[in-house]
């Protein structure tokens, strides 16, 4: 093996990995970083000089943000993509973008190899080993933890130093972190404990709702087929809707998620997210597909959605199922175009109006006043035929009873 592209955050594990590279395949391997930004809040410049020193040949820093909004986090938006009904998927979305990534790196720099810092008993693993295989089947796949016996941060630090590797020692959190735009996942320490209330110290993107304003704020999301397009009437590109809406979530406290969620590995585990901006989205989508969409188009997308989180969690985001999911829900995305207004308060939204030019509410028929135009009469015929299966199965049973 000649060259492997590996994905680098910079922290002590992608750290290590490098001289643990070099030991088990040469020294002359090439070993060439990616480094994606994906709006975790953290300057990357620096990683170069931080790469290079703990023996990586070269490094790719990518701004991905536009994209990841683009391509990722508004397609499952529009989905409705929640697993398990709860998790927003901010972390599973982001590994299909980065394998993306490092397989153009990849083919572009003749590597025969790519390799990442998952565990053995997560779900990133899966998504990147299958985003790799689906993209580029030819490169193998190196997951050196899933291979070496260093079970502590002491021991890889004790690993680095013996290799001569400066390896970053930076301020430990007590947490597993992962943090993009759609949002933070956050594990381990005391919160591997279901029982345990997660201390303030795990949060970041939101400060504690008790703390946030006395005082609602009420906000008007607009949308263009499903695409989030402003707030409050200001036209936003991606980027500075996210950061306004990012803003409007820490003070309100908007979108602490805490859940005991299924693994793809089968292990179930506590996990903590933090998903202000798509907790706001997702409510104020879903209340503009409420007026919208048509009833079984609505029902019909409502089975999608779940199975479509199924399958971004699972990593088959690169999967033809999935891509055909996405034209279904493209196509029924085209009225879901419109107004959401929204109230912050204290960890709440609460979706208080919404109006669209493509509604499907009519008040002459909604309403219980004059104005009313339903026919009342006709409601008699279409029961009777409705319920006529259980009108003959009820006179049966009654028969049989006898
Ligand atoms: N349980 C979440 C998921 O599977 C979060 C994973 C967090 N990953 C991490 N490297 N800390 O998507």
């Amino acid at each position: 093996m000649k060259k492997v592209v590996l994905a680098y955050s910079g922290g002590l594990d992608t750290s290590v990995i490098i001289p643990w590279l070099r030991e088990k395949y040469g020294n002359d391997l090439s070993i060439v970083c990616y480094a994606a930004d994906l709006g975790q809040g953290k300057e990357l410049e620096p990683l170069k000089e931080k790469a290079i020193k703990s023996g990586a040949n070269d490094i790719y820093i990518d701004d991905l943000k536009k994209e990841f909004l683009t391509d990722y986090v508004y397609p499952a938006l529009k989905a409705g993509a929640l697993y398990e009904g709860q998790y927003p998927l901010a972390t599973a979305l982001g590994r299909p973008l980065i394998a993306k990534k490092m397989v153009e790196v990849a083919l572009k720099e003749n590597a025969d190899a790519v390799c990442h810092g998952c565990t053995g008993k997560g779900n990133d693993q899966v998504r990147f080993d299958l985003a790799f295989a689906t993209l580029a089947p030819h490169l193998k796949i190196i997951a050196p933890l899933r291979e070496w016996d260093m079970k502590s941060r002491e021991e890889e630090i004790e690993y680095a130093q013996k290799h001569g590797i400066d390896v970053p020692v930076t301020k430990q959190t007590p947490y597993s972190l992962d943090l993009n735009l759609w949002g933070q996942s956050i594990e381990c320490g005391v919160l591997e404990n279901p029982w345990t209330e997660p201390p303030e110290d795990a949060y970041k993107l939101t400060q504690a709702p008790e703390q946030a304003s006395d005082t609602p704020a009420y906000i008007t999301v607009s949308f263009d087929k499903g695409i989030p397009k402003s707030v409050d009437g200001t036209d936003l590109e991606p980027l500075e809707l996210v950061e306004k809406l990012a803003k409007l979530g820490y003070d309100h406290g908007i979108g602490r998620i805490d859940m005991v969620e299924n693994r793809l590995v089968g292990i179930k585990s506590r996990e903590i997210y933090e998903a202000p901006v798509a907790t706001i989205l997702f409510e104020a989508h879903k209340a503009l597909e409420g007026l919208t969409l048509e009833r079984e188009v609505s029902h019909y997308k409502q089975k999608m959605s779940h199975d479509y989180a199924n399958m971004v969690y699972y990593g088959q985001w690169f999967s033809p199922l999935r891509q055909a999911m996405d034209a279904f829900i493209t196509s029924t995305q085209e009225w879901v175009t419109g107004d959401v207004r929204l109230k912050l308060f204290k960890g709440s939204v609460t979706v208080v109006g919404r109006k669209s030019p493509n509604s499907l509410y009519d008040e002459a028929l909604a309403t219980y006043t004059e104005e009313d135009v339903f026919d009342h009469a006709s409601a008699e015929g279409f029961i009777r035929c409705f319920g006529l299966p259980l009108q003959v199965t009820g006179s049966r049973d009654l028969k049989s009873k006898k």
